[in-house]
């Protein structure tokens, strides 16, 4: 069964063959639909012809959506070749490279517009021209998300705002169009190597915490994501809309990343090898003592909370700066659990 069979959908936001439109574009390919593909302006376009034909695209155009003319246009010109549409998938951003990075109160009147307008406001206008291209049978629209939209990651500043409206919109969007019996959702991926994900300063790290603290213990693939992006744009998910659907390995659900309990864990243990190895002498005399099991127990806190403050000093000098607020988690949870004993 083709889940996607007979039905015309708009993909916007190709790039290369590692961008997320792309990997969905293909996976509706391989379902059944009909595609046009957008690209932003003539530097893409060769590439993207190339990917185009690969899938037999029925036609690609050109749309830069800082320009409300190529908006235009192109709703114009979907109207001409298919007079309708069923899905639509919007898989653009844009923001500054040079303020994705350090803090975010350092970002500036004219990126934060730009940022905006092209991340948040550009899927406005795309659902506004496709109610009009929408028959009866009414639609799905999907718009692609990050966790830093919800919660603060290190570096994605003014992206997570654009993001935080975005999905704000999806529900805005969602009672707006639910009469017309289209549907809006977002997808909230994992972090994906690709260009714009390559833009936020320190990407590789954030990648490599994100595989290594998700319930998976992965980043999602290409696959994955664009499979889940065509559960909500085929009929499967008719009943859905207004959602934010993360497609994360699960990583969302996280509040205190399991590692961080084993380590504190595996070095108790290792201070009671290094006890029952006589390394380390209990500081008491078996008769002088009521309670050595009490004692063992807070000279084994002691000799912990210097090795922790040490560890810290040293990692203090060595880390690099957006590690900052990992190490505040570390911090703050070695405080609840002195406070908890
Ligand atoms: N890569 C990740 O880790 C990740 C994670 C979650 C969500 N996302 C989101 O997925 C979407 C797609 O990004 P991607 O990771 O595939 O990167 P990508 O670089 O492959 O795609 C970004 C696209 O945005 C387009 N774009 C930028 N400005 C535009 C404009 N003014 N007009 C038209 N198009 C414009 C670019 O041409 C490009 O095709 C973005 O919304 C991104 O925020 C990415």
């Amino acid at each position: 069964m083709y889940l996607l069979k007979g039905k015309k959908g708009l993909v916007m936001g190709v790039a290369n063959e590692r961008s997320l439109a792309w990997g969905i574009a293909n996976e509706a390919f391989l379902q059944g639909a009909d595609l046009c593909l957008t690209y932003q302006n003539n530097i893409f376009k060769e590439r993207i012809l190339k990917l185009a034909n690969s899938i037999n695209c029925q036609f690609t155009l050109e749309c830069d959506v800082e320009n409300k003319e190529d908006i235009n246009k192109l709703f114009l010109n979907l109207k001409k070749e298919w007079g309708k549409i069923d899905f639509i998938v919007h898989a653009l951003a844009f923001s500054d490279k040079n303020e994705l990075k350090g803090s975010y109160f350092d970002t500036s009147k004219y990126n934060f517009r730009k940022t905006l307008l092209v991340s948040t406001f550009s899927f406005t206008e795309v659902c506004k021209g496709a109610k009009g291209l929408m028959s009866e049978d009414g639609g799905s629209i999907l718009t692609l998300t990050y966790i830093g939209g919800e919660r603060t990651t290190p570096n994605y500043n003014v992206m997570g705002i654009a993001k935080a409206a975005l999905e704000a919109s999806v529900r805005y969007l969602s009672v707006d169009l639910g009469k017309n019996n289209i549907r809006v959702n977002s997808l909230s991926s994992g972090p994906m190597k690709t260009l714009a994900g390559s833009a936020i300063t320190g990407a590789r790290h954030i990648f490599k915490h994100s595989e290594k603290n998700s319930p998976m213990g992965k980043n999602p693939s290409l696959k994955q994501v664009s499979t889940s992006a065509v559960y909500l744009l085929s009929d499967l998910s008719s009943g859905v809309t207004g959602e934010n659907h993360f497609v994360d390995g699960g990583y969302n659900i996280v509040a205190i990343p399991k590692e961080y309990i084993n380590l504190f864990l595996n070095l108790f243990q290792f201070f009671d090898q290094l006890f029952s190895w006589k390394v380390l002498p209990f500081p008491y005399h078996q008769n002088l003592s009521l309670l050595p099991e009490l004692h063992h127990l807070l000279y084994k806190y002691q000799l912990f909370f210097l090795f922790f403050h040490f560890g810290v000093q040293i990692y203090e000098q060595a880390r690099p700066s957006h590690l900052k607020s990992l190490q505040m988690r570390q911090n703050q949870l070695f405080s609840q659990l002195c406070l908890c004993k």
